[in-house]
């Protein structure tokens, strides 16, 4: 199975476009978004749209801004950005939107041969960054390779039969070998929001026929984003950092 991996997307439709053109000419049998599509943003109907009607097998969990937008609970735990973000999200969804986000599965679901969680198998609000997290979560869950988002940071975990945990950020583009020997905990990095400081888009494409994960970074019309994010009445802040990838 070779599947496109993309995560927190973030109601960012410029960058979504620019993975998708990235893609078009690859192969692949399958796209795994894990959550996140919207909040932060001011484009959640282009991105929901585009993510709707994508041609071909899709396998799609809901992260946390979903659920909040979604209003399937009270955003505790938002900070007041993301949380106004969350609210104008809920004003300006489209219908079919609207019912898109509230059939989104909760993770963990397995698909494929992947594991899809949005934060951790055992909780999708959950922050997972360092090797002793990642440690814990071979040990709760089995599988060889797990996909989870919510950090908004491209990285790589494994374990080898031993126990031992490793662990590295992923730096710009890059193949990684995954080794029949390890198990893995894999984020793609963030569509629409990266956190690590480089403000290209980050993905990735997972093929557990092969054992590679290939992680890509695409660059986008911040500038448009940003306008949009502003004309929008949105937090500055939320226009600001995509500049910087923070
Ligand atoms: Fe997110």
């Amino acid at each position: 199975m070779r599947a496109v991996v993309v995560s927190d997307i973030h109601a960012n439709s410029e960058a979504l476009r620019a993975v998708f053109s990235r893609v078009r000419r690859k192969k692949f049998d399958c796209i795994a978004c894990l959550g996140d599509f919207v909040g932060y943003g001011a484009e959640p109907n282009q991105v929901l749209d585009a993510m709707r009607t994508f041609k071909g097998t899709k396998y799609y969990i809901r992260g946390n801004h979903d659920r909040f937008v979604a209003a399937l609970e009270e955003g505790n735990g938002f900070n007041p950005a993301a949380k106004s973000a969350a609210e104008w999200t809920r004003e300006h969804l489209s219908a079919p939107n609207r019912r898109f986000l509230e059939k989104l599965p909760l993770g963990p679901i397995e698909r494929g041969g992947f594991v899809l969680c949005h934060g951790s198998p055992g909780d999708e609000d959950e922050y997972v960054f360092n090797e002793f997290h990642a440690g814990r979560i071979f040990e709760t869950f089995e599988a060889p390779i797990i996909l989870y988002g919510h950090t908004h940071l491209p990285v790589i975990f494994s374990i080898d039969r031993k126990g031992k945990v490793r662990g590295s950020a992923v730096r710009g583009d890059a193949i990684v070998r995954l080794d029949p020997a390890r198990r893995y905990l894999i984020n793609p990095g963030s569509v629409g929001q990266p956190r690590d400081r480089n403000p290209r888009s980050s993905f990735a494409i997972v093929d557990s026929d092969r054992r590679t994960a290939q992680f890509l970074r695409v660059p986008y019309n911040i500038a448009k984003t940003q306008t949009a994010i502003l004309k929008a009445g949105l937090p500055v802040v939320l226009a600001n950092r995509l500049k910087w990838g923070t």
